[in-house]
């Protein structure tokens, strides 16, 4: 039997590399999006073996609901790609509570239920695999409640993997590097500071160039399958080597 692996936030960049790959390898994938137009577009391009809800990781009641039509129309999963989250380009002095609680709900608050409302449909064994970042060590300006986030992410990791042990359960962490993805434009970063990150980053990196999202999808993909069945809170950086 196929596996069945739910990707939250598959409708583009990272997520949807890791759709792309996964149905590559017969993996069957559920996307999640936050609106219709952009999932439906998601969809056309990875084709049959795809299904998508929409679903706002950061409203509570709509990972309930995501749950319900999973169970429903899919039944159990053996892996969870705790993915969708958001990046503010803004400085530590500039950042109110608005763009706080935003961070902070989808990216932290979001992950966490979302983990916790899967729980009944996970079946054991299988993965639950967390998306963090290179932010959490390496400090970069204008990221202080982003690497925040991200940071809460990879600690809840541990604590998983004792508490969800019984139900063979097992929480893995990739932190990608700087990934050219649109996340960096809808940052609020202009084309040109866009342009001089993606730039610094090709060039200082051993690799010599960017990580682009098909470099990540690989690696989610050794944690979703029984290659990685032994690991927890194993965190693999996909950088280039650009933090060494
Ligand atoms: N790119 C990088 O440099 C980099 C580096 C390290 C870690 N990451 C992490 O990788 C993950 C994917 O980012 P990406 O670079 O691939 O960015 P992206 O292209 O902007 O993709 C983000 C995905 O998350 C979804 N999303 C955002 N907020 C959501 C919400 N409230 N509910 C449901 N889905 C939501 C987006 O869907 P819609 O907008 O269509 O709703 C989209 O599918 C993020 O967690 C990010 O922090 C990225």
């Amino acid at each position: 039997m196929n596996k069945v692996i739910v990707i939250t936030g598959g409708t583009s960049g990272i997520g949807l590399a890791c759709a792309k790959y996964l149905i590559s390898k017969n993996y069957q994938v559920i996307i999640t999006g936050r609106n219709q137009e952009s999932l439906q577009k998601a969809l056309n391009e990875l084709g049959e073996k795809a299904a998508g809800y929409v679903s706002d990781t950061s409203i509570l009641s709509d990972i309930d609901t995501l749950v319900n039509q999973i169970k429903e129309n899919h039944g159990t999963i053996d892996g969870l790609f705790v993915n969708a989250g958001i990046f503010k380009s803004i400085s530590f002095e500039d950042t109110n509570e608005v763009l706080f609680d935003e961070t902070m709900n989808i990216n932290f608050k979001g992950a966490f239920f979302t983990v916790q409302k899967f729980i009944p449909l996970l079946k054991n064994p299988s993965s639950v695999v967390l998306n963090t970042s290179i932010a959490v060590f390496k400090a970069f300006p204008n990221a202080s409640i982003y690497s925040a986030s991200k940071a809460a992410l990879e600690a809840i990791a541990k604590v998983l993997n004792l508490e969800l042990a019984q139900k063979g359960i097992r929480v893995n962490v990739v932190s990608p590097g700087v990934t050219h993805t649109p996340i960096q434009k809808k940052s609020g970063m202009t084309d040109e500071a866009i342009d001089g990150l993606l730039q610094h980053f090709s060039e200082t990196s051993p690799i010599g160039r960017v990580v682009l999202p098909e470099d990540i999808a690989p690696v989610v993909e050794f944690l979703v399958s029984d290659n990685s069945l032994v690991l927890r809170n194993e965190k693999i950086v996909v950088d280039g080597g650009s933090t060494l």
